[in-house]
């Protein structure tokens, strides 16, 4: 079995603030893409990283990670107008023999190998789709309108990570639906999907999931950014 990992890194960034796409800004002297690829090519499940870049300049990011030294493959796409877009124009760029697929988010810098190794193993061993998962420290609530409306049950929410793990036919399926489905005019019902599995789930594929890492954690934030350092000087110490 060949497993590609699909680096979506095309956002802007918006909610970190002004500055260049968030894939480029720094973390400890390198940018955030440059340690998410590092965290999957690390991983001794993963032979090849597909990278979606900001589609002002691929180019660049291609030299940017010309570099760096890899242990496999790292090839750069031009990502699109959202995550959805991004990943799908990756996925159309694998190699035939590529048959496990991971998406992980450029924001999860830190992830660990290992739950990149873990999440692999979980398709390798046959399931059709994976994600790694925590329980939520916060309580839950539905609000409309400045009112509550209700309290959601903690015990069973989890908040869902990267890198998530499908069979590369399951994964390209969800992502011809949701095109279908815009070609045809309209979204599927329901709110739109913010993850791979997502639309895997609107496909009726069930979706195993592993516990994922607090080192996986997502930079949207400044806070996150700083989170980040303080980890990585941590892991350097
Ligand atoms: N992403 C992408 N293509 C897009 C939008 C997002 O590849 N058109 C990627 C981002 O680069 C990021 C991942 O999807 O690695 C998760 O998205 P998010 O954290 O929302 O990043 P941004 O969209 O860049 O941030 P923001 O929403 O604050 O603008
Ligand atoms: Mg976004």
């Amino acid at each position: 079995m060949r497993t590609a990992a699909i680096i979506p890194a095309a956002g802007r960034g918006e909610r970190l603030g002004p500055g260049l796409p968030k894939a480029l800004r720094e973390l400890g002297g390198a940018p955030l893409l440059v340690h998410a690829v590092r965290a999957v090519d690390r991983a001794r499940s993963v032979d090849l990283v597909v990278v979606a870049a900001p589609p002002e300049d691929p180019a660049a990011v291609e030299r940017l990670l010309n570099d760096y030294e890899w242990v496999g493959e790292v090839l750069v796409v031009a990502g699109g107008l959202d995550r959805q877009q991004s990943v799908a124009r990756a996925l159309a760029s694998l190699p035939e023999d590529v048959d496990v697929v991971l998406v992980h988010d450029a924001a999860r810098p830190l992830a660990p190998p290992e739950l990149v190794d873990a999440v692999a193993a979980t398709i390798r061993r046959g399931a059709a789709a994976c994600v790694p998962v925590v329980p939520l420290a916060d309580t839950v609530k539905v609000v409309a309108d400045d009112q509550v409306v209700r309290t959601l049950d903690r015990s069973s929410l989890r908040a869902v990570q990267t890198p998530q793990g499908f069979r590369r036919a399951v994964l390209a399926a969800a992502h011809a639906a949701v095109e279908q489905a815009l070609a045809d005019g309209g979204l599927p019902e329901g709110p739109a999907a913010t993850d791979d599995a997502g639309m895997v789930e609107r496909q009726g594929v069930p979706v195993v999931a592993v516990p994922g890492s607090e080192e996986a954690f997502k930079v949207t934030r400044p806070l996150d950014l700083l989170t980040a350092e303080a980890l990585l000087t941590r892991r350097r110490a």
